[in-house]
């Protein structure tokens, strides 16, 4: 049964419920499409990164991956829980600050930091910015000389480790358009340069090496790319890193063919790993910062749609059309990312038809799910696409001039509507006539 691989369950009318809301109601009451996050899930991934370092005794941070699902709620929510914060730009960084989050509990990230979102970052005294590139040493430096400031920063560097489905490879030089590469000379160049300027407290190394990935080994490998460096560092210059940032990345499960280490387990061993080289190398075991965006969100949070539409094509295959799609969940078709779901209203009837789910903009590549098993299907079902919390809201789009969706909150049997659904004013305000 699809449910038993998502935390949801179903009420005694046999309707999907969701935070002890029944989602039938959700989808009258708010409209569809329509973004549910049950936050009580929200939470427990929260928790169960943080409690695990702490029972651990080791210090940490866990900054949440904002890209992954960024509103002032959310970002509440993540504030509630004791988690710090990475942003990739000022929109991430403005939804931060309107959500009153701690600025020295924010990373800043990104592959062209340009003057306004550094300036933004240096006038509030965020925690960290994440140094990606020469050219960004250059403006921050002439920025803090400016505004006479120090600032903490990480040196992000591409240890040569990808993550691809589930599987590492070593890519020797390092393909990537983030970070200085760790094999030839420019992590030595940079890491110069920002040890050695007097307005920046060098704090640590961080590295990214993929995302959804479900065990251990690609950061344990990660962690002993980055020692190996320390380690020349530590002999020539007598440096020993505060911080140890091993990016985000954490998987979460899509369908039953995702199996996801628990987290506990996954922060256990790397936790066991950074401790064994600190203490090969003879250091301080280092503060370990992790950066995880899908698996705090990721299975919080589900979509609802309106069945609309039929087509039979005998022999080939039936699709059903629901009021959204690419518009609001653009995974499929940029990924090829797959999904399950079922019939809110019908999830506790018998699976009779197998259908392919599109969605409503103009364009064949907008399909949800390819052969979905369903009850009996027709018009106004309401479909629930699960595990839809990260990257759904965050990368929707206007294509087709589509309102972007709503988005609400559950807890303890209550809603409340934390985005509001886009008008057809909003969607044109800022047209400007040419008669
Ligand atoms: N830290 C850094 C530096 C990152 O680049 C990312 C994701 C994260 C943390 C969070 O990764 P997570 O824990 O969420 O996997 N749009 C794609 C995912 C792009 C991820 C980019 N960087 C998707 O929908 O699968």
């Amino acid at each position: 049964m699809i449910l038993d691989n998502h935390p949801f369950e179903l009420n005694s009318k046999g309707h999907l419920e969701i935070g002890g809301v029944d989602s039938i109601n959700l989808a009258n009451k708010y409209g569809t499409p329509l973004y549910v996050y049950d936050v009580s899930i929200i939470r427990e991934n929260c928790r169960s990164f943080v409690d695990t370092f702490k029972d651990l005794g080791v210090s940490a941070q866990v900054a949440y991956a904002s890209k992954a699902f960024s509103s002032t709620a959310m970002l509440q929510v993540v504030k509630q829980e004791g988690l710090s914060l990475d942003v990739v730009s000022q929109g991430e960084l403005y939804t931060a600050i309107q959500a009153d989050f701690p600025p020295s509990k924010i990373h800043m990230h990104g592959n062209n930091k340009s003057v306004e979102e550094l300036s933004m970052a240096i006038e509030y005294g965020i925690g960290c910015i994440v140094v990606d590139n020469f050219f960004e040493i250059d403006l921050i430096s002439k920025l803090l000389k400016k505004y006479n400031k120090t600032i903490d920063v990480l040196i992000r560097v591409t240890p040569g480790i990808e993550s691809k489905t589930h599987q590492y490879i070593m890519t020797g030089n390092e393909d990537s358009k983030f970070g200085f590469n760790l094999h030839n000379g420019q992590a030595d160049k940079a890491f110069l340069q920002l040890y050695n300027n007097e307005n920046i407290h060098f704090k640590g190394l961080h590295c990214h090496i993929g995302s959804q990935i479900f065990e251990a080994d690609g950061f344990k490998m990660a962690t002993t790319m980055l020692f190996k460096k320390i380690g020349e560092w530590n002999k020539l210059h007598d440096y020993t890193p505060e911080v140890l940032n091993l990016g985000g990345g954490f998987g979460i499960r899509y369908t039953k063919e995702d199996t996801p280490l628990p987290y506990s387990s996954v922060v256990k061993e790397l936790v066991a790993k950074v401790k064994e080289h600190a203490s090969m190398f003879d250091m301080t075991i280092p503060e370990i910062w992790i950066e995880p965006g899908r698996a705090i969100a990721g299975n919080a949070g589900l979509t609802l749609y309106t069945v609309g539409s039929k087509k039979d094509i005998p022999g080939v295959r039936s699709y059903v059309s629901v009021d959204g799609g690419m518009t609001d969940n653009l995974r499929p078709a940029l990924y090829q990312a797959k999904y399950e779901g079922v019939l809110a209203n019908k999830a506790a009837q018998p699976v009779t038809d197998l259908v392919s789910v599109a969605g409503k903009c103009c364009e064949s590549g907008d399909m949800l799910i390819w052969d979905l098993p369903v009850p009996e299907i027709g018009s106004n079902d309401i479909l629930a696409v699960f595990s839809t919390g990260a990257y759904g809201y965050s990368m929707a789009s206007h294509y087709n001039r589509f309102p972007n969706a709503a988005v609400v909150f559950v807890e303890n049997g209550q809603d409340k509507l934390v985005v509001r659904r886009e008008s057809f004013h909003d969607v044109v305000k800022n047209d400007l006539s040419y008669e």
